[in-house]
C-alpha cells in the first residue's frame, strides 16, 4: 500500500504528494527540515527536534504555518496512517511558491509544509553491533551550520564520497579539527577516560541526540569536554563515535582507513548507545 504524506494540510498518498516548481525550497533551498526518531510507534526527543525547528525558521525570519503543538499531532497522526513502528518522521518547511523566481522573500505567501515517514530498525540495525567507517572531507559548508537549512549539497558529496569509500558517514574538517559528520555529531573517548564533542556555536549543527547523550553521560557520572578535537586525536583514542535521531549513538571503528584502537566498537560507546535507548523508550512520546 502506498505510503501517506502530508501536504500542506491534507493526508495524501506519498506518490501524489506535490509542490509546485517554483517552491522556494525547490529553487533556493530556502527552507529548514527535521527529523524525529520514531520506536514503538512513538515519537523520539520530539520536544528537542520542535524546539530546535523554531530556532531555525526564526534565523532565517520564516514564520511557521502551523503552531508546533498542531506540528505534533500531524506527525503522530501520520505515524498512525502509516503503521509505522520503528523509523522516522521527515518534516520540511519552505517560504512557499511565489509567481516567479525572486530572491528576496515573497509578501502574502503561505509556508509548505510536508511530512513523510520512513520504517528504519535503528535500534537492531547491523551497523549497531559492527560499528561505521568514516572517511574525512574538507568542510566546505556555508557558515551558519546551526540552521537545519535543507541546503545539504556539501553533505550530499561528502556521503557520496563516504559511500564510494565503504564508509558510512564523512568527518568534516576544518582548521585541522572535526566539526561533525554529514548528518550526525562527532564524539571520542580519550586514553583518560574524557568524552569530547565539539561545542555548539554556528561551525555545527545542534544535535538533539548529542546534547540528551551529553546529559546522558554526565549524570552517568562520564567526564564530557566540549571543545573541538582533531583526526589525530580521534586516532589515538580508546573511542569514536557518532550521535543522531537515525542512528541513535553508533561506534566508529575506522577514520580514513585507519582503525581506531583495536578496530571494534568499544565498550563505553555501546554503554552510551543502552543508556540513549532506554531514555528514548522511557520518554517517547
Ligand atoms: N541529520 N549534524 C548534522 C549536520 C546533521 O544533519 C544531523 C542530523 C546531526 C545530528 O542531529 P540530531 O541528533 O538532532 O539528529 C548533526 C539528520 C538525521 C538528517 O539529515 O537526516
Amino acid at each position: 500500500m502506498d505510503q501517506i504524506a502530508y501536504v500542506n494540510g491534507s493526508f495524501v498518498p506519498l506518490s501524489e504528494a506535490k509542490v509546485s516548481v517554483l517552491d522556494r525550497g525547490f529553487l533556493f533551498a530556502d527552507g529548514i527540515y527535521e527529523v524525529a526518531a520514531v520506536l514503538d510507534g512513538k515519537l523520539i526527543d520530539n520536544a528537542s527536534h520542535l524546539a530546535r525547528l523554531e530556532r531555525s525558521v526564526g534565523e532565517i525570519a520564516l514564520a511557521l504555518p502551523e503552531t508546533t503543538a498542531r506540528i505534533e499531532e500531524i506527525q503522530k497522526e501520520l505515524v498512525k496512517r502509516n503503521d509505522l513502528v520503528n523509523g522516522m518522521v521527515y518534516l520540511e518547511v519552505t517560504r512557499g511558491a511565489d509567481k516567479s523566481r525572486d530572491f528576496a522573500f515573497p509578501r502574502g505567501v503561505k509556508p509548505t509544509l510536508v511530512m513523510f515517514t520512513s520504517a528504519k530498525d535503528i535500534v537492531d540495525a547491523p551497523s549497531a553491533k559492527t560499528g561505521i567507517h568514516v572517511i574525512t572531507v574538507p568542510d566546505i559548508r556555508w557558515v551558519r551550520r546551526d540552521i537545519k537549512s535543507v541546503a545539504l549539497l556539501a553533505q550530499v558529496l561528502a556521503k557520496q564520497a563516504a559511500a564510494e569509500a565503504g564508509a558510512a558517514e564523512a568527518w568534516m574538517i576544518e582548521d585541522g579539527k572535526v566539526t561533525e559528520g554529514g548528518s550526525s555529531s562527532a564524539f571520542i573517548l580519550t586514553q583518560d577516560n574524557v568524552i569530547v564533542t565539539r561545542q555548539n556555536g554556528s561551525e555545527i549543527l545542534p544535535g538533539c541526540t548529542r546534547k540528551a547523550v551529553v546529559k546522558l553521560a554526565e549524570e552517568h557520572q562520564f567526564r564530557v569536554e566540549e571543545r573541538p578535537f582533531s583526526v589525530d586525536e580521534a586516532l589515538a583514542a580508546k573511542e569514536a563515535f557518532i550521535t543522531s535521531a537515525t542512528v541513535f549513538v553508533q561506534a566508529v571503528v575506522s577514520i580514513d582507513g585507519k582503525k581506531v584502537a583495536d578496530g571494534k566498537p568499544g565498550p563505553i560507546a555501546s554503554r552510551l548507545r543502552e543508556i540513549y535507548v532506554d531514555f528514548a523508550r522511557a520518554t517517547a512520546t
